[in-house]
């Protein structure tokens, strides 16, 4: 890897990647087929640190950069992807959002728990009629004297079962567009709360998506994030940071593509040779490693240009737009390169391929990268 990386960067690297090998990758396969949330690796990985990496100690957190968080997270993400996403969004969407806006009374009884990964945190934003475009959402949250009551309906949130704390957008003022949405935190079995449908998906299936239900949904007002209004900026720059975030999981899922394409062309004999002898796909294989290459600096440069403290939005962007079309192209030539056995669930590859379809979807799908880096490079805001 020609960045430059710190020893410690190497050692976190190193000791997930060791962990990801022995704990999250052996039954990765069955948990897929079965739909199995992995509960108990999420549950070892707050205990390793893995669930507030990049939140400081005082907060229960590990203090990383987030280089190595997503160094990390690609790690997790080779042996299994529905184990990195639920560790992606709780890292950066929730546990960052709350430390950069959530007040110290949130902080202390919400911020807490969560870096030391005693339950999991999810992120509603998106509603069966606002996915692309946040500010169309429906659901509203109404000051009710010292409390808000929320009500509305959520759709596609991952962990929305499963978690223990939904940090969810709503309303607070139709009328002033992106300044009207705030963004609250809602414990799990709050009443009004309701955990709807659970969708049936072609990938990512050990991770629970749900629909998220709000009838009357009473919270206390001190579990508004920041202020009112400040929900847009809230969750564009959770996104930032989540975006970095699949970038890590692409990168993550392709290195296991390209390493099982490689691991079956030295064994697979046809013609009176090993496939990996076969120029035409040597070449395959030169451009899936360079691709990946490509990726990962790209990630390593936005998650750098993060840690230094500059606006990154393009660059995060670049990083998720790039590295999540590049994971469906190698994982399509690495089960090309598996031939038939490539298409049967005796090898993972098939679970790669349907497992790096949604990348290119959820946190801004590839179109909304597309809008977010020309409005960047051509800096003249669209005029509608
Ligand atoms: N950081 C800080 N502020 C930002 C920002 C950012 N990254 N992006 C926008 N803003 C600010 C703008 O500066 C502007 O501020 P002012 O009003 O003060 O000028 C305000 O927000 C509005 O910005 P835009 O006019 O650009 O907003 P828009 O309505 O045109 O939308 C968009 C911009 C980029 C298309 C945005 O709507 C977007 O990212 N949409 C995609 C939403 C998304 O990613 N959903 C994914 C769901 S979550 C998920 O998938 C999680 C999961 O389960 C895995």
């Amino acid at each position: 890897m020609s960045y430059t990386l710190t020893d410690e960067q190497l050692m976190i690297q190193a000791m997930v990647r060791e962990f990801s090998r022995k704990v999250v990758a052996p039954e990765a396969s069955e948990r897929d087929q079965n739909k199995t949330f992995p509960a108990d690796i999420l549950k070892k990985m707050g205990e390793l640190g893995f669930m507030g990496m990049m939140i400081p100690p005082e907060y229960n957190g590990e203090g990383a950069d987030t280089i190595s968080y997503a160094l990390a997270l690609s790690e997790i993400a080779y042996s299994c992807a529905s184990t990195a996403v639920v560790m992606s969004v709780h890292n950066s969407i929730v546990c960052e959002s709350l430390y950069h806006f959530g007040s110290e009374d949130l902080k202390q009884r919400c911020l807490k728990p969560l870096a030391a990964g005693k339950f999991i945190g999810a992120f509603a934003l998106t509603e069966p009629h606002a996915g692309s475009d946040p500010v169309a959402q429906t659901t509203t949250a109404v000051k009710d004297g010292n409390s808000y009551i929320i009500n509305g309906a959520k759709r596609f949130i991952s962990t929305g079962k499963n978690s223990g704390l939904v940090l969810v957008t709503a309303k607070t003022n139709e009328a002033l567009r992106h300044k009207g949405i705030s963004v609250f935190v809602v414990p799990r079995k709050t009443p009004g709360m309701v955990i709807g449908r659970l969708e049936d998906k072609m990938g990512l299936r050990a991770s629970d998506t749900t629909d998220l239900l709000f009838e009357d949904c009473r919270i206390p007002a001190e579990n508004l994030v920041g202020q009112e209004g400040d929900g847009f900026k809230i969750v564009m720059k959770g996104l930032d940071s989540g975006r970095i975030g699949i970038a890590a999981q692409s990168i993550g899922v392709a290195q296991a593509a390209l390493d099982a394409a490689v691991k079956y062309a030295k064994e697979r004999d046809q013609f009176g040779q090993k496939i990996s002898k076969f120029q035409g796909l040597r070449w395959i294989i030169a451009d899936m490693a360079t691709e990946i290459e490509a990726a990962r600096q790209l990630m390593l440069s936005a998650a750098a240009m993060k840690d230094r403290g500059e606006r990154y939005t393009a660059q995060a962007s670049m990083a998720k737009l790039f590295a999540s079309e590049m994971v469906n192209r190698i994982t399509g030539k690495a089960l090309q390169i598996h031939g038939g056995y490539g298409f049967t669930k005796d090898y993972p590859v098939e679970r790669y391929y349907r497992d790096a379809r949604v990348f290119t979807i959820y946190e801004g799908t590839s179109e909304i990268q597309r809008i977010v880096i020309s409005d960047h490079v051509l800096k003249d805001k669209r005029s509608s």
